[in-house]
């Protein structure tokens, strides 16, 4: 039973598997707030590359992460009043995020953020540990899963569209390194939570997927269909 009278809904998955276009659609859908915790990784990210961190130096990281206030909005991300919605999405800082989101003050920052935020609304937040630890009690927990190659050629796709150019086979190779470091970092490692839902989106269209996940939602009368 959740202890807070909102309601969460975690959506937790491997990198680059549909999770933020579900979660972002679902949570327009039926008039929820959407929070991508991958983001706020991203920023502390950015910020320790900014600041010139060593990630090895944990008094320079409590330092830094003093430092950082985070603004966190559905499309927009301010990381000390400035706008890096677009900046954190960049290849370098998707090589230094899985890192950086490893080490446990951070985490335990961002948690802290995160489960403030649930508490106060009703929320569709995709990630990692969603379901295992920011919101062990959430109503609702779906675990996202989709081929690797398949998630290696959306996000090809996604970054087309940008002017960073980058080839296929290094997206494919930084997918597999962040599953790799996610799965295996002692600190909230990313996991099925128990009581979660499986959903393979190989075969399944942003249409299938809202369906399925809205299906659920109202056989556990969180909401009317
Ligand atoms: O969702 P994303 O790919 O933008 O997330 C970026 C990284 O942040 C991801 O490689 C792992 C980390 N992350 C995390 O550790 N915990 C979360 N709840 C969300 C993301």
């Amino acid at each position: 039973m959740n202890p807070n009278s909102f309601i969460n809904i975690a959506i937790d998955g491997y990198s680059s598997c549909g999770k933020s276009t579900m979660a972002k659609a679902l949570a327009k859908d039926i008039g929820f707030t959407y929070i991508d915790s991958g983001a706020m990784y991203r920023c502390v990210t950015l910020y320790f590359i900014t600041k010139h961190i060593d990630l090895d130096n944990l008094d320079a990281i409590h330092q830094a992460l003093n430092e950082i206030e985070l603004d966190v909005h559905e499309n927009q991300f301010l990381l000390n009043g400035n706008d890096v919605s677009a900046a954190i999405r960049s290849m370098q800082i998707s090589q230094m995020v899985s890192k950086v989101s490893a080490i446990k003050a951070v985490r335990i920052k961002m948690v802290a953020i995160q489960q403030a935020i649930g508490n106060t609304k009703n929320v569709v937040m995709d990630g990692r540990d969603i379901g295992t630890t920011v919101f062990p009690a959430a109503q609702l927990k779906i675990f996202m899963t989709a081929d690797p190659a398949v998630r290696a050629k959306r996000r090809f796709d996604e970054i087309q569209q940008k002017a960073e150019k980058v080839s296929l086979v290094e997206i494919a190779e930084n997918l597999n390194m962040r599953d790799y470091e996610d799965t295996h970092r002692s600190e909230s490692p990313l996991r099925q939570a128990e009581d979660a839902i499986v959903l393979d989106n190989t075969f399944l269209n942003p249409i299938e997927q809202l369906n399925f996940v809205k299906d659920l939602l109202s056989s556990r009368q969180l909401i009317a269909l």
